[in-house]
């Protein structure tokens, strides 16, 4: 009897029609995992089993992935196809994939998503797309994808995204654009993020957070913006993160380093939420004179000329009125003894 029970699953996959493993693969029947890693593949091998759970991919040279390539695996619930060539997802490609739950498509050649890219996969948590050539993120492409929990984008040529790129993304906890060419961090762009906790845009060229740009994120712990173009910035900007605790890391950019800015550091530590946890890292580019100085050596000596200015100021108006004060003093005197002489002689 307890013999029998191995050769079960067997029986049941010949009852649904059981299809053998793919030529150059190697199937892991009882945990229903397909690995075709590095077998120099030129498309999608076309007899995966049904039952599959896990197909990896990796390593082959897919150039494109064509509809229907994974007809029939509704069992599928991780996709890795990193490190091929992929330039193109034909549409409908990965409909079928209902239940997907992780899709690696990094280490690829993709120019651009399909406008459908997102319509059937409705249960993905997880998608990485780092190390394409995306340039622009159209909001049809990702605007079903209502359960993804990590979106990886790091590490194209991303320029420009439509405004409502992530708005289908309310779920997310993690984004990753680092490594692209960002310049402007525009108000409106993550309005449903409120889930978000990490957001990383290191390594960008982005000069301008708009105002209101980070006000919707309310689950952030960790912002990065190292390795940007940022030459200032305001306050009020990140007063508006209404979190309960949040790393900003803003070294590697070229700051100006001022009396104004020397007052952002400081109001930004006197928020109890908001830490710049790479604060000692942080070098000036501007003025001249202190280009490559540490950021925190020099800060309390930053608003020291604006202090002096003040203080002369002070000091000349000071001058003035004392002066005022002793000529009209002087003139009372001077007023008070003719006077005096005046009465003198009149008695005389
Ligand atoms: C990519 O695939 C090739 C060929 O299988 C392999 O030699 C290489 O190590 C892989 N690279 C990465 C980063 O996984
Ligand atoms: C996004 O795709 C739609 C449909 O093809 C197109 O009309 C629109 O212009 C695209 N948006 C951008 C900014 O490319
Ligand atoms: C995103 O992809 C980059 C590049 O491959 C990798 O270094 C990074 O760890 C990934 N980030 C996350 C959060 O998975
Ligand atoms: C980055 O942006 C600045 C201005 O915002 C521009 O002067 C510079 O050329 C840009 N650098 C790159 C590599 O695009």
């Amino acid at each position: 009897m307890l013999r029998a029970i191995p050769l079960l699953p067997l029986l049941v996959n010949t009852a649904w029609g059981f299809r053998p493993c793919p030529k150059h693969c190697q199937c892991y029947e009882s945990s229903d995992l397909v690995d075709c890693r590095s077998r120099g593949l030129l498309r999608v091998p076309n007899s995966v089993p049904h039952g599959t759970w896990l197909l990896d991919l990796s390593g082959n040279q897919l150039a494109e992935v064509c509809t229907r390539s994974f007809m029939g695996l509704w069992s599928l619930k991780i996709l890795i196809m990193s490190n091929n060539s992929i330039q193109t997802l034909q549409s409908q490609s990965l409909s079928s994939l209902q239940f997907l739950e992780r899709l690696d498509l990094s280490l690829n050649q993709l120019r651009w998503l399909p406008l459908d890219f997102s319509q059937s996969l409705s249960s993905l948590q997880e998608l990485r797309l780092d190390h394409n050539l995306l340039e622009h993120l159209n909001s049809s492409s990702l605007g079903d994808f209502e359960n993804l929990k990590k979106l990886n984008l790091s590490y194209n040529l991303i320029q420009t995204m439509d405004a409502g790129v992530f708005s289908g993304l309310s779920r997310l906890i993690l984004l990753s654009l680092e490594g692209n060419k960002l310049k402007v961090l525009k108000e409106g762009l993550l309005n449903r993020q409120t889930n978000l906790e990490v957001l990383l845009l290191d390594h960008n060229n982005i000069s301008v957070i708009e105002p209101k740009a980070l006000a919707p994120l309310r689950s952030l712990t960790l912002l990065g913006l190292q390795g940007n173009h940022l030459v200032h910035i305001r306050f009020k900007t990140f007063l508006k993160l209404q979190t309960t605790n949040t790393h900003l890391q803003l070294s590697l950019n070229p700051w100006t380093c001022d009396c104004e800015l020397h007052r952002v550091f400081s109001k930004i530590w006197h928020v109890r939420h908001l830490q710049v946890g790479d604060y000692k890292e942080i070098l000036c580019h501007a003025p001249a004179q202190l280009a490559g100085v540490a950021l925190s050596s020099v800060d309390s000596h930053l608003c020291i000329a604006e202090t002096a200015t003040v203080l002369a100021i002070i000091v000349t108006v000071m001058l003035a009125v004392i002066g005022a004060l002793l000529k009209a003093e002087h003139n009372r005197k001077n007023k008070q003894g003719s006077s005096e002489s005046e009465s003198e002689r009149q008695e005389k």
